[in-house]
């Protein structure tokens, strides 16, 4: 198989430059590992900045988001029984919208069905070569084991962190940023109306609890976790209890615990890899960068490197213009390295981080408190949650 681009995996990232590959003519083939219905319902990222949210219209994929999903002005940090909101709409004139990853990628998938280009599931990429050739190869196993290649012209690494496309990177000259957090998210989906009008973010001594949602009917939790935490080891009614004590008291009154439908850890990380570009791979997504999920960053960060790859890709191919290409990795960066930052002091901010003893404890309170009075602060905290500043 010969395609313009070939692109290495179908979570988001992989799935939304495809789709905009293929509106502007280019040729494109999707390879993921998993199945369609493992794809389907993985349950991560749940808010999606007006950035992203225009994005997946200008794909021609928002129809469903905008009938269904909920337009957010704002969310909450509560601590010490004291809450504040930060008022999206006023202090920087933008909203977010929950609308869960689970239905970007069906709206994604369904769109790819009816117009292309291809998305061949069960394709496992095993290497990537050529990658300062005239066209690269990529080499790919079925699950009965058999060995195909596709030639590319250009081949984009949307495959996740574990995936064939930083690894290939990280042959090369690739420097890579990394923090490993002690903890992790143990999360819980329950069908039941959310405990919270907006995602409500909640510092406690016994550590960080959140509070969101998926819809007016599906709500989501998570509680800090000790790193190594397995997600079995917590039953539903233990789970509850943990999250009542770290909420907010009347957050906590309103809660309604039900099954769990989905309950897994995430584990916690910032890394960058440097940089996002050798030859003809390109990475894009969770393959390139992980933030920690406090602030909802992931996926958003995950949709903004589609957008600045679809703006170099299609002029590469469809009149061989190569400046989009060139600036990739320098745009991309850029970008990336913000919502680092944001996601790194949000983080900071809001956990139980046992080694920081008293004095952080404090400054965590005093920073929280200057939160609270300084207009200034919410406004700075709402540039970057929106994504105005990005
Ligand atoms: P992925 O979603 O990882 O997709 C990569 C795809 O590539 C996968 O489908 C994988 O099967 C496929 N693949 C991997 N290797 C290969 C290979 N060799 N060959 C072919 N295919 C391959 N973000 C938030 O904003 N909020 C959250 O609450 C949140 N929770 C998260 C929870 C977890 C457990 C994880 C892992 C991430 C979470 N994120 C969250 C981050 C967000 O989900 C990601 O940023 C987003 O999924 C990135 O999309 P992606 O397409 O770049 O990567
Ligand atoms: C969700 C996840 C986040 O990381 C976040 O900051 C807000 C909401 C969620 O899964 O709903």
């Amino acid at each position: 198989m010969r395609v313009q681009v070939a692109i290495l995996g179908g979570g988001p990232s992989g799935l939304a430059l495809a789709r905009l590959l293929g509106l502007a003519g280019v040729e494109a083939v999707v390879l993921e590992r998993r199945d369609r219905a493992h794809v389907l319902s993985r349950i991560r990222a749940g808010v999606l900045e007006w950035g992203s949210a225009d994005l997946l219209r200008a794909a021609g994929v928002g129809a469903r988001m905008d009938a269904e999903g909920q337009v957010h002005d704002g969310t909450v940090l509560a601590s010490d029984g004291t809450a504040t909101r930060i008022d999206f709409r006023d202090l920087v004139g933008r909203s977010v919208m929950v609308y869960g990853q689970t239905e970007v990628t069906r709206d994604l998938c369904e769109a790819l069905d009816r117009d292309g280009p291809r998305v061949i599931h069960g394709a496992e990429v095993v290497a990537v070569e050529g990658l300062e050739d005239a066209r690269a190869r990529v080499i790919w196993q079925d699950q009965a084991g058999a060995r195909h290649e596709v030639a590319a012209d250009w081949v984009a690494g949307c495959d996740g962190f574990h995936g064939a496309g930083r690894r290939t990177m990280a042959a090369g000259p690739l420097k890579a940023f990394e923090r490993v957090y002690p903890f992790g998210w143990l999360g819980v989906l329950t069908e039941r109306p959310p405990a919270s009008a907006e995602v409500l973010y909640a510092r406690h001594d016994r550590g960080f609890a959140l509070a969101s949602m998926r819809n007016p009917r599906l709500s989501r939790y998570y509680i800090q976790v000790p790193e190594g935490t397995r997600a079995e080891a917590w039953s539903d009614d233990a789970f509850w209890d943990e999250l009542r004590r770290r909420l907010p008291t009347e957050t906590a009154e309103a809660l309604r615990t039900g099954p769990a439908l989905e309950k897994s850890v995430a584990p916690l990380r910032s890394y960058v890899g440097e940089p996002m570009r050798r030859g003809r791979l390109f990475l894009c997504g969770d393959a390139a960068h992980i933030v920690p999920p406090t602030g909802a960053k992931g996926l958003n960060l995950a949709l903004g490197d589609v957008r600045l790859l679809a703006e170099a890709l299609i002029p590469a191919c469809l009149s061989g213009d190569l400046a989009g290409v060139e600036a990739y990795s320098a745009r991309a960066l850029d970008r990336v390295w913000q919502a680092e930052r944001f996601s790194w002091w949000m983080t900071t901010l809001m956990h139980l981080f046992p080694e920081s003893g008293a004095f952080g404890l404090r400054m965590q309170r005093a920073e929280l408190a200057h939160l609270a009075r300084s207009r200034a602060a919410r406004q700075a905290l709402a540039e970057a949650y929106t994504g105005v500043s990005l």
